[in-house]
């Protein structure tokens, strides 16, 4: 496989690693399609990518993002969604434009109709030129549990317990994490131009020794990357 491993020594290094891709990406094309992510994993990152955007290094102003994922059932203005967790960590600091801004509606109406609509769009803005993606323990990626098929498109999740249980932390009772989400699916994913994929610690040990063993198995999400032509693993703390 293709796959350049990064190893980092420190939360922030992979932070700042993360950031300088997504710098350079700006840079040379300032009107962007960028795929966004969620999760402890992220923040570091968009921190740094604030700090360079209020020193004039970089814009969002011509930029679009689409997030990978969001709970099914949260108003946006619920602090738990995803769209409150972007605004927070970033978009409330940066020149982007709102009508810019992309997340899955999981409050939409007809959900079926929001999923394919989702897609749609980002073909529509010409398709994601850098996707980020955490990493799930259980190897999902967005929320693209194990078994979901390499072919997915957007589509409509129920949560396994374990990401219920690791993404409780965001919620005041564990009883209130969503059972479902809309997520981007793994070919939606794939679909994107370039992938940088961050995990640090010892929580994701045993998901970086999988997603190097080489073995391609929807059974592991992520190991579907393997098969991707431009794809970052950033990594480190996980020994
Ligand atoms: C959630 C998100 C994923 C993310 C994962 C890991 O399940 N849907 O996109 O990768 O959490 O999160 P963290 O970075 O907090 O470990």
């Amino acid at each position: 496989n293709t796959i350049k491993w990064v190893e980092v020594n420190s939360y922030d290094e992979m932070s700042e690693v993360a950031a300088n891709i997504f710098t350079a990406q700006l840079q040379a094309k300032p009107d962007s399609v960028l795929g966004l992510a969620t999760g402890g994993s992220p923040v570091g990152m968009y921190e740094e990518l604030v700090k360079r955007q209020q020193a004039g290094q970089i814009s969002f102003k011509d930029v679009k993002t689409f997030n990978l994922d969001e709970y099914v059932g949260l108003e946006q203005s619920n602090p738990a969604s995803y769209w409150t967790f972007m605004h927070d960590v970033l978009f409330n600091h940066v020149d982007v434009k709102e009508e810019n801004i992309h997340l899955p509606n999981g409050k939409a109406a007809d959900l079926a109709i929001e999923c394919q609509a989702y897609d749609a769009r980002i073909a529509e803005a010409g398709g994601i030129d850098l996707q980020l993606l955490g990493i799930g323990v259980n190897g999902h990626i967005g929320f693209n549990e194990p078994g979901t098929p390499f072919t997915s498109l957007t589509n409509i999740v129920e949560l396994t317990e374990s990401t219920r249980t690791e993404n409780a932390i965001y919620f005041d009772n564990p009883a209130d994490v969503p059972t479902h989400a809309i997520t981007m699916g793994i070919q939606s994913i794939m679909n994107a131009k370039a992938i940088v994929l961050i995990a640090f610690g010892a929580k994701k040990l045993e998901a970086m020794e999988k997603l190097r063993s080489g073995v391609v198995t929807e059974d592991f999400p992520a190991s579907q990357l393997l098969n991707h032509p431009n794809v970052t693993v950033i990594y480190g703390g996980t020994k």
